[in-house]
């Protein structure tokens, strides 16, 4: 009974909790914002994430068909979400909170921005403001920038931040960096944390036959571990760094449908055997059960007869 009532409360107490919380989002995340103007193509790039990763709790923008889950998920076009500020929704999406998954690890900065932009086609009301320079406070007054490039000989993935004012540029030193490679699900960690050197750059060591697309192309993506000192930049690249992969057809030969080879002949004919034999014996005991019943009728049948 004590472990009854304690599982009910663990499993009824959470949402009821959290229903009465507002959802705070930490005072410097809420004036986050875009560095890129939200455009047609972000908004696209937006829908297709929306469509495969929000839309089976929060529903179409706009026709209130969400799921019903406490505290509820709302739907997008409507003031509760639309109340919150760009940083708000990046910052709640990034983390996530009880039934609402944290999309960290699924998405790229820059794509979480593109499901922002796509949420905001929903507000008639709404002006984006743009971050135009991303300063950090490591580096005061220097904007700061990060290029992905990578190095064939050694198959490693070089990134490099730098810090721009207006004299000059200086390699940002010390700032431990992450960088990810997009996999079918979700982002994959590429190596360990790395810490920029002297020269502001981060070597990532790629492993051996990651696979890429046709071209071997891989989507990178890259940016600081700690975003409050040197600052939120991320970057994504597309590079050839990957194993060239062709998609099997689902026809092709190795898969089990195939048209083309079938299983070997000893594999036909070990199971073709195996099927006779075990069905053959079973109709012999079926016949010896037949010639059970035959001679037991016939032997009851004189019985009765004599008694006669
Ligand atoms: C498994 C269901 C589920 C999925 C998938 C999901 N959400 Fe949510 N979402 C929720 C729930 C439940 C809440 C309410 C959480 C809370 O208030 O604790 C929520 C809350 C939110 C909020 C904050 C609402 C507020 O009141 O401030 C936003 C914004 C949001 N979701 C956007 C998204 C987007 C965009 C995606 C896709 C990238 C997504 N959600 C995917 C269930 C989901």
């Amino acid at each position: 009974m004590k472990y009854f009532i304690l599982t009910v409360l663990f499993i009824i107490l959470p949402p009821v909790i959290a229903w009465g919380q507002d959802w705070v989002v930490p005072e410097e995340r809420k004036g986050r914002l875009s560095t890129f103007p939200f455009t047609d193509e972000t908004r696209q790039s937006g829908e297709k994430l929306y469509l495969t990763n929000c839309i089976s709790c929060h529903g179409n923008p706009g026709k209130g068909n969400y799921i019903n889950l406490v505290p509820s998920p709302g739907d997008p076009a409507t003031e509760k979400i639309q109340r919150n500020s760009d940083g708000e929704i990046f910052y709640k999406l990034s983390v996530g909170r009880g039934q609402m998954p944290s999309f960290r690890n699924v998405l790229t900065g820059d794509e979480i921005w593109h499901v922002v932009s796509y949420l905001r086609s929903f507000n008639k009301n709404y002006v984006q403001k743009v971050m135009q320079i991303i300063t950090s406070s490591a580096y005061p007054g220097a904007v700061i920038m990060m290029t992905v490039g990578f190095n064939e000989a050694d198959s490693t993935v070089i990134v490099r931040a730098s810090a721009v004012d207006e004299q000059k540029t200086v390699p940002v030193t010390g700032a431990e960096v992450r960088l990810f490679a997009r996999r079918y699900f979700g982002m994959m960690v590429i190596d360990e944390e790395k810490t920029t050197s002297e020269s502001g750059t981060a070597v990532f060591k790629i492993p051996a036959g990651l696979p890429g697309d046709k071209e071997g192309n891989i989507h990178f993506s890259a940016k600081f571990a700690d975003e409050d000192l040197f600052g939120i930049v991320s970057k994504d690249t597309t590079l050839m760094a990957g194993e060239i992969t062709v998609p099997v057809s689902l026809l092709a030969e190795r898969s089990m449908w195939n048209n083309v080879r079938k299983a070997p002949i000893w594999v036909i004919l070990t199971y073709t055997i195996g099927v006779i034999g075990v069905w053959g014996f079973i109709f012999l005991i079926m016949m010896k059960l037949r010639d059970i019943y035959i001679i037991g009728s016939f032997i009851q049948g004189k019985k009765s007869s004599e008694a006669i």
